[in-house]
């Protein structure tokens, strides 16, 4: 791995509620008005705040981000983005995950932040199989990562011991790729 990036991506394996990084990424869905999985915990750890802000953005449609403020969470915001949900690979899905990523890390250098907190987005609920939506991820990430060096930090924060391989395996891959 190029040293510019040494340090600069985490994988671990945790509850994204519980990470200390200016943002973490909510996997939500259009409404924005809570769900379960990533978002049903995000949801539960902030209370009812987090809902009244959500409520007053009006939705996010897929493949876009929305912020608000962290409420009782350690970090400081919460960057809410829309995966696909699966339906095969031919409706887009990809490229539509691809860009959560990338409106998500934009959207916090937009907010001046510098770490930012992912889960493994649409894998869930949504049916994104998993190694697919980790190489888009790693890739996303490692890209934007040498083009912006303000951003210091991103955490790749896997929910099972299962994702966490597979995020270590992808890295590497991509370590060894470019
Ligand atoms: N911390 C980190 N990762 C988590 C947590 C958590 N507390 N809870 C779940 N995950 C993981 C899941 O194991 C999965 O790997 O987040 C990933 C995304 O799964 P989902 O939360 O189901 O999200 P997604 O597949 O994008 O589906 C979104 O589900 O919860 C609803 O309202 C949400 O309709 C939306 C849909």
């Amino acid at each position: 791995m190029t040293n510019d990036l040494e340090g600069r991506i985490e994988i671990i394996r945790g509850d994204i509620t519980q990470q200390s990084t200016d943002a973490i990424v909510n996997a939500a869905n259009e409404s924005l008005l809570g769900g379960g999985g990533v978002d049903g915990a995000i949801h539960r750890a902030t209370g009812r705040e987090l809902l009244a802000e959500c409520r007053t953005i009006g939705g996010c449609p897929t493949g876009q981000a929305r912020i608000t403020k962290g409420h009782q969470l350690a970090a400081r915001f919460v960057i809410h983005t829309v995966g696909p949900i699966w339906r095969g690979g031919n409706s887009n899905e990809a490229e539509l995950l691809a860009s959560c990523y990338q409106n998500c890390l934009i959207l916090a250098r937009e907010h001046d932040l510098e770490t930012i907190a992912f889960p493994a987005i649409s894998t869930g609920v949504y049916g994104f199989p998993i190694e697919k939506a980790t190489a888009i991820a790693v890739t996303k990430a490692m890209d934007f990562l040498k083009k912006t060096p303000e951003m210091k930090k991103i955490v790749f924060v896997c929910f099972s011991g299962e994702d966490l391989a597979i995020y270590l395996k992808t890295l590497e891959a991509y370590g060894n790729s470019r």
